[in-house]
């Protein structure tokens, strides 16, 4: 467990635990295997990109050593990009099988998978989200912070009743992403992801936000007005956040 880390209550229902960027990934892997102790089958839902990646090497690290238990872990995902669909190496779903998924041998019918066949796409979105309620719900969300106030692919604008949907990309979005691409012209511009009343719905959620560049932002969604034009700000619409923060992306917190 992560020791000598600070946490502050910022906000009503917001808590904060400002680490050192190398006790980061165990900070998040202390709150899935809170999680997973208090309810073995627990319903999480996992994000994609750089920031959960310690946390990703955490979580196998600890199950290698034997100190965390993945075997009855229900994950479900956060979104995906519209069109990535079977086994297309650049989408979300095949991303978290190669860093997380199959190396901790969750097999893959175990993984709730977001839609991306652009063919009958509402209606798949509409099962995805009554899958999450016949699992139950969402025991844990976590989430990372996209530069411009985004959580899941729910881009400025996005309002706290939606649901999961097809969502076109904003300019910042894909520029942010094109550094995962061999060729930059084919980042999609739609994404599929729950809405941001979907992640509002789920009993606990851990945004994770690492790094100097998601300082001001997550300033913003901590202290800003609560509105739409940041997504992010609307998580304090509900008294269950907790923030894993390193230094760097805390340094304007105060
Ligand atoms: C990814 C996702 C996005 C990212 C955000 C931060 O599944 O939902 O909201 O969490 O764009 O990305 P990174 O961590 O790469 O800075």
């Amino acid at each position: 467990m992560t020791t000598g880390v600070l946490t502050r209550q910022l906000a009503p229902g917001v808590e904060a635990q400002i680490v050192s960027s190398a006790d980061f990934g165990s900070a998040a892997a202390d709150l899935v295997q809170n999680q997973l102790s208090a309810k073995p089958n627990a319903v999480i839902g996992f994000p994609t990109g750089n920031t959960p990646l310690p946390l990703y090497h955490e979580l196998l690290r600890r199950q290698k050593a034997g100190q965390i238990d993945l075997s009855r872990l229900q994950p479900v995902m956060l979104d995906d990009y519209l069109g990535a669909v079977g086994d297309n190496p650049i989408s979300f779903f095949n991303w978290l099988r190669r860093e997380f998924f199959d190396p901790a041998g969750i097999v893959a019918s175990r993984i709730w998978r977001m839609p991306t066949d652009p063919d009958g796409i509402d209606q798949a979105c509409r099962r995805y989200e009554r899958g999450l309620m016949e699992r139950g719900g969402v025991d844990l969300q976590l989430l990372g912070l996209g530069l411009n106030g985004h959580i899941g692919f729910n881009e400025p604008g996005s309002p706290a009743e939606s649901r999961t949907r097809v969502i076109k990309l904003t300019e910042t979005t894909t520029a942010a992403n094109a550094v995962y691409w061999p060729d930059a012209s084919k980042v999609p511009h739609s994404g599929v992801t729950m809405g941001v009343g979907t992640i509002l719905e789920a009993r606990s959620i851990g945004l994770l936000v690492n790094g100097a560049a998601k300082a001001g932002i997550l300033r913003t969604a901590l202290f800003g007005p609560m509105t739409p034009a940041v997504p992010a700000s609307l998580l304090r619409k509900v008294h269950k956040i907790h923030v894993i923060a390193d230094e760097a992306a805390a340094s304007k917190l105060g």
